[in-house]
C-alpha cells in the first residue's frame, strides 16, 4: 500500500471511538480513588516555560537532554510541551500561594505528557499521564498513602500479579557521600561497564544502577547498596515507610538497585510493574516518589512532597490483551427504542431525549428502517424491553411495548411512557 500523505506523528496516535471505553474506565478509576482519598483535580497548562522542567525535572535527565519538546515562541520565550505533571504542580503551588492552605495539599490531575522517545511497546511520543501529588507535608504515611493509592488504582482494574519496588535513595545528607563510595567502585570497574555507564559515572553514578544492559549486571551486582548508607533521618523515614506497606499488606520487594531517572528524587522512590504469566511487559505502569527539595528549587518555601505518576496508554494495553471489553452505554441499556416510517422516526427523536432528561439509558438504532433489523440489534445486546414506534402509533399517540423474554406485547400512552418505563425498570 503506498504511504498515506498524512499520517499521525511518529509515536503518537488517535484513541480510537472503541477504545475510549477503555481510556473512559482508567480514568474514572483513577478519579475514583483520588476522591476517596480526597484529593483535589488541578489542570495546569500543556505548555510551561522550558526552565520548570530544565530545572525541575533536571538538566541531566535523560527527559530534558534528549526527549524534551522545546521551542522559543514568537514572542521569544523559551518554551516546552509538558514531559509530566510534577514540575507543572510545584510550580503551581507556589504561584498560587497554596502553601497558604491548610497542608498537606493534595492534588491529582492528568492528560496528555510529550516526550520525543524511542517509540516501542509501550512507549509514546505523546501519552495519558495520571499524577498524584501531595505538597506540604513529610510524615512517612503520606509516601505509604501514595503507593496504596497507586496500588489500589491497578487492583480495581483487574491487573494481577502487580510488584511493588521500593527504594530509599537518600537525601542532600547522605546522598552525595553514597555517590563517593559508589563512583570508586565502578571506577575500579570501569571497563567491564558498557559506553553510556562510563559516561555517567562522571555525571551520574546512581544511574548506572538503573541500567539495563547486559553486560553492567554483574558489575552491579556487587555493587555498594544505599540503604546501608542512609543518614538516620533518612533510615528512620524508610523503615515507617515500609512499616506503613506492611500494615497495608502490599506486595513489596525492596530493590537496592532503583533510582529512577529523575533528579527531584529524595528519599523513597517506587516503581509497579505487572509481571504477566506470558513474559510480556509494558514496562513501569506507574512509578513515583519523595521530592523534598523541588518546591524550593522552582523557588518556593522547604516543602516537603511526595507523588506518583502512571502511564494510562500502558494500563489500556495491558487491559485490551486480556479483559473482556467494559460495558459501553448502548450495553448499559435495559430499554430499545425501535421505530418504523418515517414520523414515527421523527417521534422518537423526541422521545429519545426525553428519557436521556429523565437518565434512562435507552439504546436505538435509529439509522435502521427494518424492524427486523431493529429488534435482532435489541436482541444482541439482551435487552428485554423494546419500545416499538409504528405508523399506526405514531398517529395515535400510543407506543407498543415487547418483553422480548415472553414476546408478550402491550400498548402505553405516548405522555406515560418515560415514567411506566422508570417503574419497569426499576423491578
Ligand atoms: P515517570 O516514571 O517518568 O515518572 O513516568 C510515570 C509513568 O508514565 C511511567 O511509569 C509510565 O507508565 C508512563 N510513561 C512515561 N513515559 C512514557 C511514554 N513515553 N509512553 C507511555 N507511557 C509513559 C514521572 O513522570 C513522575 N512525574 C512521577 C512522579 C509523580 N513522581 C512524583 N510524583
Amino acid at each position: 500500500m503506498s504511504k498515506l500523505k498524512f499520517q499521525t506523528l511518529t509515536g503518537m496516535h488517535d484513541v480510537l471511538p472503541e477504545d475510549q471505553i477503555y481510556f473512559k474506565k482508567v480514568n474514572k478509576t483513577i478519579e475514583g480513588v483520588a476522591n476517596y482519598y480526597n484529593f483535589q483535580r488541578i489542570d495546569t497548562p500543556v505548555l510551561e516555560m522550558a526552565e520548570v522542567f530544565l530545572k525541575g525535572t533536571g538538566a541531566g535527565t535523560d527527559i530534558v537532554e534528549k526527549e524534551m519538546y522545546t521551542f522559543r515562541t514568537k514572542g521569544g520565550d523559551m518554551v516546552a510541551l509538558r514531559p509530566e505533571f510534577t514540575p507543572s504542580i510545584a510550580r503551581s503551588y507556589i504561584e498560587n500561594g497554596m502553601h497558604n492552605l491548610p497542608q498537606p495539599v493534595k492534588l491529582w490531575t492528568s492528560g496528555p505528557c510529550f516526550r520525543h522517545e524511542k517509540p516501542q511497546a509501550g512507549r509514546y511520543r505523546q501519552f495519558f499521564q495520571f499524577s498524584l501529588e501531595v505538597l506540604g507535608e513529610q510524615n512517612p504515611s503520606i509516601d505509604g498513602q501514595i503507593i496504596q493509592m497507586s496500588y489500589d488504582v491497578l487492583k480495581e482494574l483487574k491487573f494481577k500479579n502487580l510488584t511493588i519496588e521500593v527504594n530509599s535513595i537518600g537525601d542532600s545528607e547522605c546522598r552525595p557521600y553514597f555517590k563517593k563510595i559508589l563512583t570508586s567502585y565502578f571506577k575500579s570497574r570501569k571497563s567491564a561497564l558498557c559506553s553510556d555507564c562510563q559516561r555517567r559515572l562522571k555525571e551520574n553514578p546512581l544511574r548506572i544502577l538503573d541500567c539495563k544492559e547486559e553486560k553492567c549486571q554483574r558489575v552491579k551486582a556487587g555493587a555498594p547498596q544505599i540503604i546501608d548508607h542512609l543518614c538516620d533521618h533518612c533510615h528512620s523515614h524508610f523503615k515507617q515507610v515500609l512499616e506503613f506497606l506492611d500494615e497495608l499488606q502490599l506486595p513489596y520487594t525492596l530493590n537496592p538497585c532503583l533510582v529512577r531517572g529523575l533528579d527531584y528524587y529524595t528519599k523513597t522512590v517506587f516503581e509497579i510493574v505487572e509481571k504477566s504469566e506470558d513474559g510480556s511487559s509494558q514496562g513501569t505502569l506507574i512509578g513515583g516518589g519523595r521530592y523534598d527539595g523541588l518546591v524550593k528549587l522552582l523557588g518556593g518555601r522547604d516543602t516537603p512532597a511526595c507523588g506518583a505518576a502512571g502511564g494510562i496508554d500502558r494500563i489500556v494495553n495491558l487491559m485490551k490483551t486480556r479483559e473482556a471489553k467494559p460495558t459501553s452505554k448502548q450495553e448499559d441499556a435495559k430499554i430499545f427504542l425501535a421505530q418504523l416510517g418515517q414520523m414515527a422516526k421523527r417521534k422518537s427523536m423526541k422521545l429519545f431525549e426525553e428519557f436521556r432528561v429523565a437518565k434512562i439509558p435507552v439504546a436505538e438504532s435509529f439509522s435502521k428502517d427494518s424492524l427486523k433489523a431493529q429488534l435482532r440489534t435489541a436482541n444482541k445486546l439482551g435487552i428485554k424491553w423494546v419500545l416499538i414506534f409504528g405508523q399506526k402509533e405514531a398517529l395515535e399517540d400510543f407506543i407498543t411495548l415487547r418483553d422480548m423474554d415472553t414476546g408478550t406485547q402491550k400498548a402505553i400512552k405516548l405522555d406515560k411512557v418515560v415514567s411506566e418505563m422508570k417503574q419497569k425498570i426499576k423491578n
